[in-house]
């Protein structure tokens, strides 16, 4: 079986590019990785793993059509823009097109019918159009990255504190690496076609019950600072420039503000048999970042 994966060198498809890679040496040759990315020199990690690299844009047809040649499933992972419907269309409608039977999709569990935020609406305006092509699929659907703290790590540091525009909003944060595991058994393993599987981490947190989490491992009191909305956003804007990418974070951020999503599911306990890791599990690994 060949698996191409794409954003295999960011965060989740990383993760994911990882624990699949682990399984190849026991597929016993059955299993081939290939990895669609930008940049090969960024990719070397994925080529050490024995992944093929097929070098080029996700937009360009002819990158595509070489990424897919020969290739049963494909994950589709791509970062929030304003092209991310149009690029995922299309990526699935060439799949399709070249013979790849099953797609995994990176969605978010927020993305439910009716959503009005962009970054939800374009995942939910992707999975309709995923599910009515035709092909087998199967939603992947991660909670609040844990990963996304590591950009407070230095207010953290230097202040005690972290600042975000989220109320007493919550999530059962997930660690990027469950997901990727998650992904793997999903690309790799049986029976997972017309699933949508949530991801989170183990407990429903608000960010200040996170914020006491990070400062009993880091042996500090650490503050939430819920942060006017205005005054987030202009912080913001200094990192992200794109005016739709900024609106549609800070939409997300209200959303979380306004409730978030207050429960857990136990994807990763079923699907790879183990508890999902704890933000304090997350912190200790990643310590040198918050203390
Ligand atoms: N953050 C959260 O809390 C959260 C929660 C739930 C769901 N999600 C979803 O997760 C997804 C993002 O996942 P992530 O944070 O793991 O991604 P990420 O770390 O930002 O990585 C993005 C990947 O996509 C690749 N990529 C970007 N544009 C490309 C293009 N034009 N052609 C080929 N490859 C391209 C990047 O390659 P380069 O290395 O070349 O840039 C990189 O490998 C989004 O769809 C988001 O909605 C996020």
């Amino acid at each position: 079986m060949t698996i191409l994966l794409t954003g295999a060198t960011g965060k989740t498809g990383g993760a994911a590019a990882k624990a699949l890679a682990s399984k190849m040496g026991a597929a016993k040759g059955g299993l081939k990785l290939r990895a669609l990315v930008r940049n090969a020199e960024k990719a070397q990690a994925l080529k050490d793993l024995g992944i093929e690299l097929v070098v080029g844009d996700i937009a360009d047809n002819a990158v595509l059509e070489k990424a897919f040649a020969g290739v049963d499933k494909a994950l589709l992972l791509l970062p929030n823009s304003q092209k991310q419907l149009e690029l995922e269309k299309n990526f699935t409608d060439l799949a399709k097109k070249a013979g790849v039977k099953h797609i995994v999709k990176v969605s978010s569990m927020e993305s439910v019918p009716g959503a009005t935020a962009s970054i939800p609406a374009t995942h939910v305006a992707s999975e309709n159009h995923i599910r009515a092509s035709g092909l087998a699929w199967t939603m992947v659907r991660p909670n609040f990255f844990m990963q996304n703290l590591l950009g407070n790590g230095r207010t953290i540091k230097e202040m005690g504190k972290f600042f975000l525009p989220c109320g007493n909003g919550c999530t059962a944060m997930s660690d990027t690496r469950d997901i990727g595991a998650v992904i793997a058994e999903v690309l790799s393993g049986t029976g997972h076609e017309g699933k949508s599987y949530d991801v989170t981490g183990p407990q429903v947190l608000t960010f200040a019950q996170a914020a006491e989490i990070i400062g009993s491992v880091i042996g500090k009191k650490v503050e939430y600072v819920d942060q006017p909305m205005a005054e987030y956003r202009a912080m913001l804007g200094k990192f992200i420039t794109n005016e739709w990418h900024l609106n549609a974070v800070c939409q997300l951020f209200a959303e979380i503000g306004e409730g978030g999503l207050n429960k857990t599911t136990d994807t990763v306990k079923k699907l790879l048999g183990r508890e999902p890791a704890s933000l304090e599990q997350f912190v200790r690994e990643h310590i040198a970042v918050f203390k």
